[in-house]
């Protein structure tokens, strides 16, 4: 039985998600409200094996749909072992990144469509964000905030591939207007901030009613 608040982040690589997840992280930490935070891929053990493997660069090779399911396999491990747990017991859960990521990147990006949700379905077994914050940008400008010897095998793609995958989100937005918060990466740091700390401010008001 659920009884956290589970949000995630979403957006294109560059898109500011980091920078806005430490405004997050301080926005419950100054009202002194404890939260869980991990992320996508990653967030375990075996979940940062699996990471370390499908963002390896030199991995040129690999299949898209292996990739799908690896990052639903980190995903399931995930789930199973911090998440459902942390909302079982009540908890704040922020997550960099979650099924969307899969859906917009494996789904529209690389092309695999319905098949990545089947997958997901398994990996992430009726758990699913109650907010979604969707950082908006144009990948192309947000690329080019992340130097050239840091970009990992996912980041390394085309344009093409960065401008489905955020087509992938828009499409997602449109789809789940109740849960995607969609924000215009675009502005300055500080007034994306403030939208976010009205929409948590929402999020907790909603809780205590
Ligand atoms: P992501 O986690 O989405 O890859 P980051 O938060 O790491 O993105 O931001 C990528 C780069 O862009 C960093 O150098 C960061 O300081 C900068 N940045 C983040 N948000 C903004 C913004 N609103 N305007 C301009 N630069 C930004
Ligand atoms: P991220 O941790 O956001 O990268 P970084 O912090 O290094 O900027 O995500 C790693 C990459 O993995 C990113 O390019 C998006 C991609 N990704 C997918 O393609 N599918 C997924 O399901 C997830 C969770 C991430």
């Amino acid at each position: 039985m659920k009884k956290g608040i589970f949000i995630s982040v979403e957006g294109s690589d560059g898109s500011g998600k980091s920078t806005q997840i430490e405004n997050i992280k301080k926005f419950f930490k100054d009202k002194g409200i404890d939260i869980v935070f991990t992320r996508e891929p990653g967030g375990t053990q075996i979940g940062e094996i699996l990471r370390n493997l499908v963002l390896d660069k030199n991995l040129k090779e690999m299949d898209d749909m292996t990739e799908a399911l690896v990052y639903a396999a980190a995903r399931a491990q995930h789930v199973a072992q911090v998440i459902k747990p942390a909302l079982n017991e009540g908890k704040i859960v922020i997550c960099d990144r979650f099924v969307d990521s899969s859906i917009a990147y494996q789904g529209y990006g690389r092309g695999l469509g319905e098949s990545v949700k089947i997958i997901n379905d398994f990996a992430i077994a009726g758990c699913m964000p109650d907010v979604t914050f969707l950082m908006k940008m144009d990948p192309r400008i947000g690329r080019r905030r992340i130097k050239a010897d840091q970009q990992d095998r996912i980041e390394l793609e085309k344009d093409d591939f960065h401008i489905k995958t955020f087509e992938g989100y828009l499409e997602l937005e449109r789809q789940y207007p109740d849960r995607i918060v969609g924000i215009d990466a675009s502005r300055t740091i500080e007034e994306i901030k403030i939208d976010i700390y009205n929409k948590l401010e929402d999020v907790l008001k909603s809780v205590v009613e």
